[in-house]
């Protein structure tokens, strides 16, 4: 008897079975087996696809119909401050194609096995699929795309969009159109599948989504000291920037530099950090008298200060701010502003920011943002108040930061052929992304090799077709997640000119990744 059976057993011989003959309306045998399962594991733990090998074990297996796995679990909300939540799985497959067939859909809360059971009764057909609508969940299958559409989470500047994003402020969900999952229940279905020992903290992928307005739309300007960021500019405001070309602010800027090695030398670097260190420290003095009479406004309106309040609501309340505290704000933050260097972007184009450099997003350029999942930044300055935090982190960042000059990154080219492009833009230690253009007619397979796909459209509209055949359209806006043990997939282009989509990777980790 080895580990695993070892610890089944106990657990298999607890079930509740029933069996629901074929005939009176039922095409084939429903055999149904319940379990409750009273662990709490800290990992992901696929008990269900081990108890649903166990039965296909067992002597007295069903050799008919269908097979529908009940699990009730419980476990711990990693981003929920470890909060015990029960759920439950619901696996179903064919005896006559255990393999290749096997799908589940999950979800949160008690729920009395006996007040659902009976609609299972009533069904002559695809019993999973009535039990996901009725509980509004998505049907996880490790065969087929998992869709993931866009969170959106509002910020001072705008708002993000998460798709694999699963934290405190909001969680990640898949969709399909019996109901939506979130994220870290869906892959609890079948972690092995689709992680294959991979983190089950996906890489993040996102929108950011900064508003028009120069400074209110201006993102904070950030370092991080492990997690590195990859943008791809997906739009650019024509108002804010009518000539095509945005700029984003990364790095130092070069002229400064240039200036202090004129006087400094070789020592040029401590003296240039010390001023835009005192600049920016000079900065926040106005910022945060700023931000109090602004606190005191609010509470006025009978608004508390660290409440949210629209972009509108804020230009409204700085407007009525004395007018030489808003003239002596501009003029220092743009003196701190103009010891930072800046890339001009145009739509399409890759800007990556490895640990140590600092950046800032500017405002109307929109961009897709696949990062580390590390919640860890250092703000080394902002334009407005600060919410999540209530001090800013200049004096570490600058002591930290990277002084080269900050130089857009090239796309590495993979494959170049008749109207097809693979180019790799970003070739980070736990991930790498490709950026690939297709022209119209062309199809092309995918390979997964053992690790997760995470594909997101840029431009144009295709069709990505799974190994079974079934076809989901890619287009901007959701994203899919493939799962590691997929074989391949295909993405056509049949109506767009050209069609640009990326592909997140992870690298394969040494905790399991296998082939
Ligand atoms: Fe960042």
């Amino acid at each position: 008897m080895n580990k695993m059976e070892f610890e089944i057993e106990p657990v298999w011989q607890s079930r509740f079975q029933k069996t629901f003959l074929a005939g009176t309306g039922r095409e084939e045998a429903l055999h149904f087996c319940s379990i409750k399962v009273d662990s709490v594991p800290d990992t992901l733990e696929s008990e269900g696809i081990s108890l649903c090998k166990h039965w296909l074990e067992q002597d007295d297996f069903p050799r008919d119909g269908i097979l529908l796995l009940h699990l009730e679990r419980k476990r711990k909300e990693f981003w929920n401050t470890n909060q015990v939540c029960v759920y439950h799985q619901l696996y179903e497959f064919e005896t006559k194609n255990t393999d290749q067939w096997i799908r589940g859909c999950t979800w949160k809360g008690e729920s009395e096995t006996s007040e659902w059971i009976s609609l299972i009764e009533s069904v002559d057909s695809k019993p999973l699929e009535c039990i996901a609508k009725h509980f509004g969940a998505a049907i996880v299958s490790p065969d087929e795309p998992l869709r993931l559409e866009e969170l959106k989470i509002p910020k001072p500047w705008g708002h993000e969009g998460w798709y694999t994003g699963v934290e405190k402020r909001g969680v990640a969900s898949v969709f399909d159109h019996f109901g939506c999952t979130e994220l870290p229940y869906a892959l609890g279905l079948f972690p092995e599948q689709l992680l294959n020992g991979h983190d089950k903290k996906l890489i993040l992928l996102k929108t950011l989504n900064p508003l028009s307005e120069a400074v209110m739309g201006d993102l904070y300007l950030e370092m991080h000291e492990k997690k590195r960021e990859v943008y791809v500019v997906t739009a650019l405001d024509p108002e804010a920037w009518p000539s095509g070309t945005g700029r984003i602010l990364a790095g130092l800027n070069s002229k400064v530099k240039d200036r202090y090695h004129v006087r400094f030398g070789a020592s040029w670097r401590e003296p240039l950090l010390l001023d835009f260190q005192e600049q920016i420290q000079e900065y926040e003095i106005t910022r945060r008298k700023m931000d109090q009479l602004l606190d005191q406004l609010k509470e006025q309106l009978g608004i508390s200060g660290e409440e949210e309040i629209t972009p509108q609501q804020l230009a409204d309340l700085e407007n009525k701010l004395p007018q030489e505290l808003r003239k002596e704000e501009a003029l220092l933050r743009e003196k701190a502003y103009s010891f930072i260097g800046s890339v001009p972007v145009k739509v399409g184009d890759v800007v990556t920011f490895p640990a140590m450099q600092i950046h800032s997003l500017q405002h109307g350029i929109r961009v897709i943002e696949f990062q580390t999942p590390h919640y860890e930044r250092l703000i080394v300055m902002f334009a407005q108040k600060v919410l999540t935090q209530d001090h800013w982190d200049t004096e570490r960042a600058i002591r930290l930061l990277n002084t080269e000059p900050y130089q857009l990154p090239e796309p590495v080219s993979l494959i170049k052929e008749n109207g097809f492009i693979e180019e790799r833009i970003v070739d980070f230690p736990d991930f790498t992304v490709e950026r690939i253009q297709m022209v119209k007619t062309i199809s092309k397979e995918f390979c997964c090799e053992g690790n997760y796909h995470l594909l997101i459209c840029v431009s144009g509209v295709a069709h990505l077709e799974s190994e079974s055949g079934k076809i989901n359209e890619l287009l901007p806006g959701p994203a899919f997640l493939l799962a590691a043990g997929t074989r391949f997939y295909r993405i056509s282009n049949k109506v767009s000119e050209t069609l640009i989509f990326l592909r997140a990777v992870p690298v394969k980790n040494t905790m399991g990744a296998q082939d």
